[in-house]
């Protein structure tokens, strides 16, 4: 029998009430056909962390994809049938997107390995989940609403900080899962248990069966949401690094460089400069020597055409820039550097020589920050003729500028005038 815990009241105060009204409607429309809906997932388990969580994921006992048509059918909006699934998305009128699957015994989320689905139960479905902090249900039904079902002590897992999986077999059929159990342990703090860590350290090299793509999708969550530091510390501890480049790195050096590049790129974003989720190719770069070879095998991980150039631009940045820029001026580092991206340069952080990295990323938060005072307006005004001069006037114009923060247009616009 699960702990039963009465969760209505945590509901209303926690979820707007738009979508308070919405969970109930889903049920009273359920009851209706006869379908129990349960509300399973990361919401149930942001909702008692106290975190937000936008993703409704529902489970019915039922036919998913009949609810999905009856809720369009009574309250409009549009409904994407997963047949072969027995899912479907429901986008409410107000562009609110909700998840409805039929409850089953086998998980999956990539066709491959489609198994036939069965409908089974709430708690059959609950147990083919990942761990327990993510097993638990909140019933929708009209008699029971607000009741939340943990039949694996996932409550209790939350409130002690444990990621735990429910089966002795569950890393060996869905080895992603070691990945997001990393990305759990980092972004809420939290710790596997010794029995989870150890199935997780056993079936490390089971994420070789895993495409590049899918392992790139997790490993870039694990970079970009939480601590990263954390989840690198982890996978060399796990023993997960060696199945993931060829020739990694060593673990301290691993552990300074993706220390030293979090705190760049946290303390960038603070200051208000926009990263992209891209830079996170620069976290793999990190776990790398940086040879050529290296480099380059990082290309099946990339997720878009963004990550493809940050790729080839550190790899260009390794490769041809020769020179260690200690003590040099904020005029060379934006002679080598003024045409790459912030997400490329803080991946080729890691590359640079540790005496001249305080220098780059202060030329790095200058550049991102500065606001010119030449147009090519004002270099007409001069009487000058648009020509290619003009790109390198306004160049010039950007290195005084960095040169002085307090340097005015008409002092810009007299240098200037000197160098034509
Ligand atoms: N799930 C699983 N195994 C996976 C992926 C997902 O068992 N490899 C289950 C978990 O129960 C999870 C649910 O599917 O709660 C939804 O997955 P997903 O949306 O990927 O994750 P969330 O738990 O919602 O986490 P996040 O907040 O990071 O999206």
């Amino acid at each position: 029998h699960p702990t039963k815990r009465q969760v209505t009241q945590t509901m209303r105060k926690k979820f707007p009430s738009s979508i308070y009204q919405l969970l109930v409607s889903i049920g009273d429309q359920a009851a209706k056909l006869s379908m129990a809906p349960y509300l399973i997932g990361g919401m149930v388990r942001d909702l008692l962390l106290d975190k937000d969580n936008k993703d409704m994921d529902i489970v019915v006992e039922g036919n998913g994809i009949q609810l999905a048509l009856h809720l369009q059918a009574t309250y409009g909006g549009s409904v994407r049938q997963h047949e072969e699934f027995k899912t479907a998305t429901w986008k409410h009128p107000s562009g609110f997107l909700i998840d409805l699957t039929s409850a089953r015994t086998e998980y999956y989320d990539f066709p491959a390995a489609l198994p036939k689905v069965e409908m089974s139960t709430i708690k059959e479905d609950l147990f083919r989940r990942d761990f327990s902090i993510n097993a638990m249900a909140i019933s929708l039904n009209y008699e029971s609403f607000g009741e939340l079902l943990d039949y694996f002590h996932g409550y209790e897992d939350l409130i002690s900080g444990k990621i735990r999986v429910l089966y002795n077999l569950s890393f060996v059929e869905d080895p992603t899962r070691i990945l997001r159990s990393l990305r759990f342990e980092s972004r809420f703090d939290f710790r596997m248990d010794t029995q989870t860590e150890k199935l997780a350290h056993q079936s490390a090299n089971n994420i070789l069966s895993v495409s590049k793509q899918r392992l790139a999708n997790e490993l870039c969550r694990l970079f970009y949401e939480g601590n990263a530091s954390h989840g690198v510390n982890r996978l060399y501890e796990l023993e997960l690094h060696t199945y993931l480049v060829t020739n990694p790195i060593k673990h301290e050096i691993a552990a300074n460089r993706i220390r030293e590049l979090e705190d760049y790129h946290r303390d960038l974003h603070q200051k208000g400069l926009a990263i992209s989720r891209s830079v996170w190719i620069g976290y793999m770069a990190a776990l790398t020597y940086g040879d050529s070879k290296d480099i380059r095998e990082l290309e099946d991980y990339c997720l878009s055409k963004e990550d493809q150039t940050v790729l080839n631009k550190i790899e260009e940045l390794i490769h041809h820039l020769n020179q260690d820029l200690v003590n040099a001026p904020i005029a060379t580092f934006h002679e080598h550097f003024s045409t790459y991206s912030l997400e490329s340069l803080l991946g080729f952080l890691a590359f640079i020589h540790q005496d001249a990295k305080k220098s780059f990323i202060d030329y790095l938060i200058k550049r991102e920050r500065l606001q010119r005072k030449i147009t090519g307006n004002d270099l007409k005004e001069l009487g000058l003729t648009p020509s290619p001069l003009f790109k390198e006037l306004l160049y010039k114009a950007e290195v005084f500028q960095l040169q002085s923060s307090t340097i005015t247009k008409r002092e810009i616009l007299e240098k200037l005038t000197g160098q034509y």
